[in-house]
């Protein structure tokens, strides 16, 4: 049996059983509803994800163009030096810069897409968890990012909050119309970011941030274990009680002069669009939860790319022989990047090193109808077209939610039906943000 041709995932189609209004979604083809920038469909997503932070400040298009043009397919030590290249050339140019008060925009502007560069050097690396550069590259990227947050005209808070049995690392850019001369003038309402599977709170403030602030509303940003800096710095892969990492940020905002604490909403990126609802259903002091895009089991989601035989033996419960197939698979020459990236990243952020560790610690997060029900506040549900990540999932999780969901389908032909609307940061924020300020204005009517 050829297994890696099974990999090779360029399309498929999904369609959904659906009632009421909320549409059947069919899967179109990924690879060429967007412009590719590789071949390789992997590379082509994840430099997709870093473009979206062009808007924000966080990279330039130029700039990863030409890093795209450079990077060979497949190949993931090319991905690392192409972008470690621009990372070091922007980490320089910001530190060459003898007078940073004086020439604080350049020298921002250039830490910020250092940092955004470091990220991306990254990114394909987590398949040998001993790297060293999955260390270094990190303390160079935090360097830099913290270095151009300072130099904001309203620098961001940065704190390591407690939780139990791990730290949490926030920040939180004040809303502009909030403060004057260093003194609030009135309590704002909040947006609390959370990234998924793979991305950085660092990447969030520069796809979101300018949309939220701009609103007159506070941004913040968080992580929990399993993500970007817990991961390294404490060692701690995914957990299932992810309200373990937000009710510190919730205690911490609600102790904060400057938050309007009957006004904060939750939202969550990618796997964050099930982290965010599964942390609502039991942090009940949120207003309104956005899940972009919504998910409810990341297991089924990861399942679901692979043939029957794997499936079937996962289901067998043999870990020695899952593990061995998986490796196997893994180091077949032609084994598509969207495979050995999933089962690296898998691995690394929950914390071990074998396959089906990785599979069985996913499904423990999964969400029920109960905890669903359990979540106090509105939810709104997003959900992009061409989004092959866990197609169904958003309109199973808005069904289940009946009338506390708000359901909005991303449209493919306005370019905003790549997953979590990647690049159409504006027209994300446009439905989401506009539906959050109908929530704040419901809260005043009811308090
Ligand atoms: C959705 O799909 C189901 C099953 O394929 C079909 O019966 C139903 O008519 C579809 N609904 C819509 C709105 O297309
Ligand atoms: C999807 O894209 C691939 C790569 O461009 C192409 O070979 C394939 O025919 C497309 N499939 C569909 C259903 O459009
Ligand atoms: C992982 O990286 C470490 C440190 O560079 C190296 O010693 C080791 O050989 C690598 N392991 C594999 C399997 O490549
Ligand atoms: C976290 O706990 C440590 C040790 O008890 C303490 O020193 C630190 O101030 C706490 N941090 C916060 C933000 O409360
Ligand atoms: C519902 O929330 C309560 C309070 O946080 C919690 O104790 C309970 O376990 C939750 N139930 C479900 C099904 O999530
Ligand atoms: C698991 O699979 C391996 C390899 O196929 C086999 O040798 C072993 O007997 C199996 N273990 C169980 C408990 O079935
Ligand atoms: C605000 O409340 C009204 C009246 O209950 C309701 O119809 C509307 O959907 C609510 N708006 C949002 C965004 O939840």
């Amino acid at each position: 049996m050829n297994l890696h041709s099974f990999f090779l995932i360029s399309a498929f189609s999904a369609s959904v059983f659906a009632q009421g209004k909320i549409p059947n979604v069919t899967i179109t083809n990924s690879t060429t509803s967007m412009h590719q920038l590789s071949s390789d469909p992997e590379f082509a997503f994840v430099l997709e994800t870093f473009m979206s932070l062009a808007s924000g400040g966080g990279v330039a298009t130029g700039e990863m163009l030409r890093a795209a043009s450079r990077i060979k397919p497949g190949d993931f030590e090319s991905f690392y030096s192409e972008f470690k290249f621009f990372a070091d050339t922007m980490a320089q140019q910001a530190a060459s810069i003898r007078d940073p008060a004086k020439f604080a925009v350049s020298a921002r502007e250039a830490h910020f897409r250092a940092a955004s560069y470091y990220r991306a050097a990254d990114f394909f690396l987590h398949g040998n968890a001993s790297d060293p550069r999955i260390m270094t590259l990190w303390t160079s990227m935090l360097e830099n990012f913290e270095a151009g947050a300072k130099l904001l005209p309203q620098p961001p808070e940065r704190i390591e909050l407690n939780a139990t049995g791990f730290r949490v690392p926030v920040y939180f850019y004040q809303a502009p119309s909030a403060v004057n001369g260093g003194q609030y003038k009135h309590k704002a309402p909040t947006v609390l970011f959370g990234t998924g599977y793979d991305g950085a709170q660092q990447d969030i403030y520069h796809q979101f941030a300018h949309e939220v602030l701009a609103r007159g509303w506070n941004f913040a940003t968080y992580e929990g274990p399993g993500q970007a800096t817990v991961r390294r710095e404490q060692n701690i892969g995914f957990i299932p009680q992810w309200w373990d990492a937000v009710t510190p940020v919730v205690d911490w905002l609600q102790s904060r002069d400057d938050v309007d604490t009957d006004r904060i909403a939750l939202v969550g990126l990618s796997f964050g669009g099930q982290l965010a609802p599964l942390a609502a259903s039991h942090e009940h002091r949120f207003s309104a939860v956005i899940a972009i895009d919504g998910m409810l089991d990341i297991q089924e989601s990861a399942l679901q790319k692979y043939p029957e035989q794997i499936v079937e033996l996962y289901k067998s419960g043999n870990a020695t022989a899952f593990d061995f197939i998986m490796r196997k698979i893994y180091n077949t020459p032609g084994t598509s990047t969207e495979f050995k990236w999933a089962l690296d990243q898998g691995m690394w952020s929950f914390n071990t090193e074998s396959p089906f560790e990785w599979i069985k610690k996913m499904s423990e997060m999964a969400i029920s109808k109960e905890m669903l029900n359990n979540i106090s506040s509105p939810v709104f549900v997003a959900s992009a077209q061409d989004d092959s990540v866990a197609p169904g999932q958003p309109e199973e999780m808005a069904r289940l939610l009946g009338d506390k969901g708000t359901y909005h389908l991303f449209k493919t032909n306005i370019g905003a039906g790549e997953h979590c609307s990647l690049g159409a940061e504006s027209q994300l924020s446009t439905v989401t943000m506009d539906w959050l300020t109908g929530v704040f204005e419901n809260v005043t009517k009811s308090i």
